[in-house]
């Protein structure tokens, strides 16, 4: 019997089982709670709640530690690629040279879209936010394409993934080029992932764009750091979604719904927003600082804190490393960068900020890289979709498999109102 929990209720005493994980992790399994004793748990926003046991990704916050099935993300940012890493998140190992000739040719043959998908666009106003495009056209994908209903092996799941790793990249483009006013570029099948994105962004009809290794480079490293993070509030979506036995194209599409809030996935966009604020209104960083602190208007320092990083977030690091090679190799100068590193110093070195244990998180410097790339604003969070993409696939196909699987219902504490009862509209 291994190690349990006592607590007393009412004074009745009650023991449930610690578990383990294989890192450690110890969590008390509350799941016979209600039935033995009546009560439940609370905890607003999750912050100690562990939702299920997982084999995809590990993080360990105090030491800002990123690994995906065991590998530290330094390790994969050095040696491998975003679609290896991509496959080992899904399928729980490295991927021999036939997984890799096979994924990688699924995916070049299932980048374009079907012509009829590309009507949906014709109806979208200018100004649509791409995020609303990608979440509604993920969906639409597998109207066109009913198989994936049915991902249910390996087999038909790597089929799924191609299929919606893929037409990611062909979606978020077309939104791109639709709200530009030019015409949607098809894929090319000579171009490996990264560099058909960048093709499909950027090549006009009468002239194809060609991305530096550089740009190709940054941008495979961008996607890669991107691929997974444990439980964050869109993996945790698309697991709830995909609890109720919904397709992996429904559950990505919710998980792009929650990746879009400026907390989450949206705060690559804050971070340049707020950058552009400093920079722009010749506010000093110590002036902003001092906003932050003082909580004026809610502001925050964003691209800085993490619920689960009590440490440098490791993708900011590398991040940074990246972004200061490229525009280097670019020859840009970005006025912002140089207000991310003074902002990052200061507050590095401000007890608010420490004593808090906030620190850069991926969000601070993904954007300097993506605008440096030439990638609109509007589309870094499309970005973030589109690095995620394997992470919420991984997640889908871990609840899909489990034969324990149970349709996620937290319970909930009922403060409302009692005992009420309905009145004539007169007497109201
Ligand atoms: C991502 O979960 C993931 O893994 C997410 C992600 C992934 O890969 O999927 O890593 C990607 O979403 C990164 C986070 C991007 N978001 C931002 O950069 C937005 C700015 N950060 C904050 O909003 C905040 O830090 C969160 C949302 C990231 C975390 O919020 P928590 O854990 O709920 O922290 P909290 O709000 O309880 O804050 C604790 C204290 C508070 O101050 P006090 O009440 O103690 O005085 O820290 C303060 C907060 O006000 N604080 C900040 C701050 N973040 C927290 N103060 C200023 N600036 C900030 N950014």
């Amino acid at each position: 019997m291994g190690d349990t929990c006592r607590i007393e209720l009412d004074g009745t005493p009650f023991e449930f089982p610690v578990i383990e994980g294989t890192e450690n992790e110890r969590a008390i399994d509350i799941s016979k709670l209600r039935s033995e004793t009546g009560y439940i748990t609370l905890d607003g926003g999750y912050g100690n709640t562990g939702s299920c046991t997982s084999a995809i990704t590990f993080i360990d916050g105090d030491q800002g530690i990123l690994r995906y099935r065991g590998i530290p993300i330094e390790e994969l940012a050095e040696k491998s690629s975003f679609i290896e890493t991509a496959w080992l998140v899904i399928f729980g190992k490295l991927p021999t040279q036939a997984d890799r000739d096979r994924f990688a040719t699924m995916l070049t043959e299932h980048s374009m879209l079907d012509e009829n998908m590309k009507k949906h666009f014709d109806g979208y106003p200018t100004n649509a936010h791409p995020m609303a495009i990608l979440s509604a056209m993920i969906n639409t994908l597998s109207a066109h394409d009913p198989e994936v209903w049915e991902a249910d092996d390996d087999e038909s799941i790597e089929r799924a993934a191609a299929v919606l790793m893929s037409k990611v990249r062909t979606i978020a483009a077309a939104a791109y080029k639709s709200s530009v006013g030019e015409p949607i570029v098809y894929p090319r099948y000579d171009l490996r992932y990264a560099e058909n994105f960048l093709h499909m962004m950027f090549s006009k009809p009468y002239k194809d764009y060609e991305p530096t290794p550089a740009v190709a480079k940054a941008l495979n490293l961008f996607l890669l750091l991107h691929a997974d993070h444990e439980q964050n509030c869109s993996t945790s979506t698309v697991r709830m979604v995909a609890s109720s036995e919904a397709n992996m194209f429904a559950s990505c599409s919710a998980g792009v719904c929650a990746l879009w809030g400026p907390l989450h996935g949206g705060a690559n966009v804050a971070v340049i927003e707020m950058l552009q604020q400093i920079h722009d209104g010749g506010i000093s960083v110590d002036e902003y600082v001092k906003k932050v602190k003082n909580k004026e208007d809610g502001v925050k320092l964003m691209g800085f804190g993490h619920r689960v990083y009590r440490n440098f977030d490791p993708r900011s690091k590398i991040l940074k490393a990246a972004a200061d090679d490229m525009l280097k190799e670019l020859d840009i100068h970005d006025p912002l960068l140089e207000i991310a590193g003074e902002l990052a110093e200061a507050a590095l070195s401000d007890d608010y900020f420490v004593s808090r244990k906030l620190y850069p998180n991926v969000d601070f410097y993904s954007g300097i890289i993506l605008r440096a790339m030439g990638i609109p604003v509007n589309m870094f969070t499309v970005m973030f979709a589109i690095g995620r993409m394997p992470g919420w696939i991984a997640n889908w196909k871990e609840i899909h498999d489990d034969p324990k699987g149970r349709i996620y219902r937290p319970r909930q504490i009922y403060v409302g109102p009692t005992d009420q009862h309905w009145v004539p509209r007169e007497e109201r």
